[in-house]
């Protein structure tokens, strides 16, 4: 469904992603796990059209969407729930919503969606009136990956959903992200937490410096020696 091959992306002269290939299949949920500073987010920026790559090629659906606009993306069917929320504090949570099914026109598609994701969050269905500002960070979280679901995506790209949350928030997440998958969307999920994000995808990527360091099955991964010292701690 998604094939990044030999994916060069860089910040003025520093070389952020250096030769990255990553695939992710229909229906999968694929992890992406690394240190800090290792390039995830770099990666998922530039797969969503927030940065542009300077070489390699990137490919959706059979489609080349190397350097395409992040706006086109999302009609592609590419949607991004970046890292560190970014929700509208001054915006309720229904506007929040709102924002993320911008390519949809039609009136009652557009309240489809919200049936859709409030069935999803059942709490946000209560609190849609309510500035997003004062919600939790666990609802702000919540709010974010419900806003990246308005526009329908077939591919949803999750960066650090579960960071700074409470331990029972996290398995809250975890068991969204596995629920939105069996309603057919494929995820690409970044997760500083790399025993939930293993635990619970199909395949995994680990990123050093910019680089793919290992992949396989997210069963053997978590049984990688290098893996558990370094990410697991075990
Ligand atoms: N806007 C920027 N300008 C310059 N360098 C940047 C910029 N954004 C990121 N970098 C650098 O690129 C590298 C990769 O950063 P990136 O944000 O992709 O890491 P990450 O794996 O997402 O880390 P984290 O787990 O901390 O979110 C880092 O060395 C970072 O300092
Ligand atoms: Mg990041």
């Amino acid at each position: 469904m998604l094939n990044v091959k030999d994916l060069n992306t860089y910040y003025g002269a520093i070389h952020a992603l250096k030769g990255v290939s990553i695939q992710v299949n229909e229906g999968e949920i694929v992890s992406l796990i690394g240190s800090n500073g290792a390039g995830k987010s770099t990666l998922v920026n530039t797969i969503a059209g927030l940065l542009k790559p300077r070489s390699g090629s990137i490919e959706f659906e059979g489609k080349s969407i190397f350097r395409m606009e992040a706006y086109n993306l999302l009609k592609e069917g590419i949607s991004l729930s970046p890292e560190g929320r970014e929700v509208f504090g001054s915006l309720t949570v229904e506007e929040n919503l709102k924002l993320g099914a911008y390519i949809i026109k039609d009136p009652k598609q557009i309240n489809d969606s919200f049936e859709y994701v409030y069935e999803l969050f059942p709490k946000l269905k209560e609190r849609k009136g309510q500035y997003a500002g004062t919600l939790s960070g666990g609802e702000q979280q919540m709010l974010a990956i419900a806003r990246s679901l308005m526009g329908r995506p077939k591919l949803l790209l999750l960066d650090e959903p579960s960071l700074g949350l409470a331990p029972n928030i996290v398995s809250q997440i975890f068991e969204l992200i596995q629920q939105i998958s069996k309603e057919g969307i494929t995820i690409l999920l970044i997760e500083q937490n790399a025993f939930m994000a293993l635990k619970t995808s199909d395949r995994a990527y680990v990123l050093e410096n910019g680089v793919v360091s290992l992949e396989g099955p997210s069963k053997d991964i978590i049984n990688d020696d290098k893996v558990r010292e370094i990410y697991l701690g075990i």
